[in-house]
């Protein structure tokens, strides 16, 4: 595999110059990260099965998970999707460009290895402007999962990018820190009912004024083997430090106390705590390394601050160059992040990342 990753920080002054090159990458069936809305992706030419293969190698990707397709303009659909139903159209109106990907019935443009084997497309049109000129510039749609060593938190920024995947990608587009945080909604449309399969930034509020009925087909915990899932991202472990993640949700008050409980437990063990804590909580509790949620009531917050959180806390167990730093041996996360909006997919991820939930 490659062993030199290019990085390119886009500005204003470079934006074409930048964009160009990268999709030169693309157009020779490389593989480029670049920024959205909601996490960092990895792409390649989503109609190139060479290429695609490239993603699931660099990410050590189970080969039956499904990539997201990017497009930049909806002229591009009739080439991957077809029998497209009316209320897709009702919901890229209301959501594209934006963090709501569709499940629509594929054409077979579409190479098997993009789609997991499925005769389904996931399809979205991503709101930031890096990621829509490098796929309108490539001139072709760009798979692209987020990119993140598979079962990894997922990447942020640049620098979780490059953490995970340098010397396994041909470049990375760096535009800064992304402005969701957590992934797209993935609803599938394909049935009478549409089903959500994974809940995102796009909430199920949001959703609800459009789709009269909506199913919730996804789960927050981890799928057992042989269970049958309808979206085959949901078999696999997720979003996973490698420092053990404890969970405590549940009322304000009680979370911190419980929180304090468990530091005090800990302590007598010799351990090192790592915490993942809203600002309401951090004034009752303390710990050798902390990261800040935010508010409880701001759950936009949380989700911008998840994913760096879990890297920065994991980090403090492994990088022992860090000098200032502390050992982690376990992550604390406060999960009183109000359940609603986008804190639906925050405590999702939680949940999914989480090895140990305790419930207050
Ligand atoms: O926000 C996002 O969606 C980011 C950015 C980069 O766009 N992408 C992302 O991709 O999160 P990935 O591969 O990490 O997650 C895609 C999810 C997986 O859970 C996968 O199983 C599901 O979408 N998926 C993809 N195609 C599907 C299909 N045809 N049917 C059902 N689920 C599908
Ligand atoms: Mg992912």
């Amino acid at each position: 595999m490659n062993n030199k990753t290019l990085v390119f920080k886009i500005d204003e002054s470079n934006f074409a110059d930048t964009i160009s090159k990268a999709a030169d990458i693309i157009k020779q069936g490389g593989t480029v990260a670049f920024p959205t809305e909601t996490v960092y992706g990895l792409g390649a030419d989503a109609l190139d099965p060479v290429a695609v293969r490239k993603i699931f190698e660099a990410k050590g990707r189970p080969a039956d998970n499904p990539l997201i397709v990017h497009i930049a303009s909806r002229d591009s659909l009739d080439i991957i999707a077809k029998d497209i139903p009316p209320i897709a159209f009702e919901l890229m109106d209301a959501f594209w460009p934006g963090p709501l990907t569709l499940v629509l019935k594929r054409t077979s443009a579409v190479p098997d290895i993009t789609t997991g084997g499925l005769d389904t497309v996931a399809v979205r049109m991503p709101d930031n402007p890096v990621a829509l000129a490098l796929i309108k510039v490539a001139g072709t749609p760009l798979a692209a999962p987020s990119a993140n060593t598979s079962g990894r938190p997922s990447p942020t920024t640049a620098e979780h990018v490059i953490s995970d995947l340098s010397g396994r990608i041909d470049a990375v587009i760096d535009g800064g820190a992304v402005e969701v945080g957590v992934e797209s909604t993935v609803l599938d449309v394909t049935s009478d009912v549409p089903a959500i399969l994974r809940p995102g930034g796009v909430s199920l509020e949001d959703i609800k004024k459009y789709v009269g009925e909506v199913v919730i087909g996804y789960t927050d915990q981890a799928v057992e083997e042989g269970d049958v899932v309808r979206s085959p991202g949901m078999k696999y472990t997720h979003y996973s430090p490698k420092t053990r993640v404890v969970l405590v949700e549940g009322d304000g008050m009680a979370v911190a106390a419980k929180i304090s409980e468990l530091i005090d437990n800990y302590s007598e063990k010799n351990m090192r705590v790592g915490l993942l804590i809203t600002d309401e909580t951090a004034e009752h509790v303390s710990a050798d390394e902390m990261y800040s949620l935010g508010r409880r009531d701001k759950p936009e917050d949380a989700a911008r601050n998840l994913f760096a959180g879990l890297r920065y806390l994991d980090e403090r167990d492994v990088d022992i160059s860090v000098s200032v730093s502390v050992n982690v041996n376990v992550i604390i996360v406060d999960g009183s992040i109000k359940c609603d909006g986008v804190g639906v997919a925050v405590l999702n991820r939680l949940r999914k990342a989480a090895n140990e939930l305790i419930e207050v």
